[in-house]
């Protein structure tokens, strides 16, 4: 069995941070989003790993996976454009080779082990298995029909009038079937080769596609909203109080919150769950719940809560701060008095004076 990670693609909708960020590297709780993926991989047993990346943000995805805690064994492939999920398996055709494999959209944040999944796909051998979840709202998603024992009798990419609640979640394990359906398969309207269309086109060839129901969270992490959903569920279920950097007389820290070394909490309130990367210094603020700080920012006279704030900014002198994504070394300062909340999505450099 091989993995294969998808982090190419283009991300429009977290721009602006994914003009100088791959979307696969954008942090919840301060670790890229691509962590949690291997994190998931490594707890499965599978070593040997394909990571599709983009001619544009390709070398950042290399250097964030080159400490490699997991032991993984990574194969790096070039998609030189975005043409598709399915196109992404067409290039990762010599690595595959005849394996079976996991796919894992890069971006996908997954609460629950996918250990299950494996095991029911090598004791009952179907030709596709796909992840599935019940959702409120289909119609943004890939919908899967399925009988009552397991087994997939039709997909529908983001249809008007879904027949299930069912979405497919961005796992999915194949056989070397795949390639055929693949090869057979014409882009869609919007010019992409798609994964679902191969998996139908397994069903039409008459294979076995099979589903498992995923119980625990599953985070999309494409808008900035998702993005803030998952730092707060990541912040929820993930973090442990560990404190390590320094807190003066006058602050308190509250609940779950990391601190990491060299960080310095002063005259101010943090109240988890919060993380704080190093060496970052908040004086005279309010740190709220479900709020990620990067290594080296610095707060100063600021109110935030469920944000996301990357290594480097500077937020000084807001009243409040709320549903926030501020990109690396940013500066939000006000001159004035303000009492209104702020709800921004800040790329890196950018410099926001009230
Ligand atoms: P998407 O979220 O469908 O596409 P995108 O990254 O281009 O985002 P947006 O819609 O905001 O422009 O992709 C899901 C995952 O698969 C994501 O991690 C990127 C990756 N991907 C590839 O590696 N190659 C591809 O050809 C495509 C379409 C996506």
């Amino acid at each position: 069995m091989k993995a294969l990670v998808l982090a190419g693609g283009k991300g429009t909708r977290l721009r602006p941070l994914t003009y100088t960020l791959p979307k696969q590297l954008v942090p919840v709780a301060n670790r890229p989003i691509i962590h949690y993926v291997m994190d998931q991989i490594a707890r499965c047993g599978v070593k040997d790993v394909g990571v599709i990346i983009a001619p544009e943000t390709g070398e950042q995805i290399k250097e964030s996976l080159r400490q490699n805690p997991w032991g993984l064994s990574f194969t790096f492939i070039l998609q030189d454009e975005p043409k598709g999920l399915a196109h992404a398996v067409i290039v990762a055709r010599d690595f595959l080779g005849d394996d079976p494999f996991l796919m894992y959209l890069g971006d996908n944040l997954v609460g629950e082990t996918l250990e299950g999944f494996l095991e029911e796909f090598r004791a009952t051998g179907p030709d596709a298995s796909i992840l599935l979840k019940e959702v409120e709202d289909p119609r943004m998603f890939g919908v899967a029909v399925v009988d009552g024992q397991g087994r997939v009798i039709r997909l529908v990419e983001k249809p008007k009038d879904p027949p299930s609640n069912l979405a497919l979640v961005g796992v999915y394990l194949f056989s070397p079937a795949i390639h055929e359906a693949i090869s057979e398969i014409k882009p869609s309207w919007r010019g992409e080769l798609e994964i679902t269309d191969a998996i139908q086109r397994l069903l039409e060839k008459g294979r076995e596609v099979r589903c498992s129901i995923l119980g625990g969270w599953w985070l999309d992490t494409g808008k900035k909203d998702d993005l803030l959903e998952a730092n707060r569920v990541v912040l929820d279920e993930l973090v442990r109080r560990r404190v390590e950097g320094s807190v003066d007389s006058e602050s308190k820290v509250l609940g779950r919150v990391v601190l990491e070394e060299g960080a310095r909490v002063e005259r101010s309130t943090v109240r988890g769950p919060v993380v704080i990367g190093r060496d970052a210094v908040i004086r005279d603020a309010f740190v709220g719940p479900y709020t990620s700080i990067g290594r080296g920012c610095h707060l100063q006279r600021v109110a935030i809560e469920h944000s996301v704030v990357l290594d480097g900014a500077r937020l000084l002198g807001i009243e409040r701060i709320e549903d926030s994504v501020i990109g690396k070394n940013a500066l939000v300062e006000s001159r004035s008095l303000n009492s209104k909340a702020l709800r921004l999505m800040i790329g890196d450099d950018a410099e926001v004076l009230i």
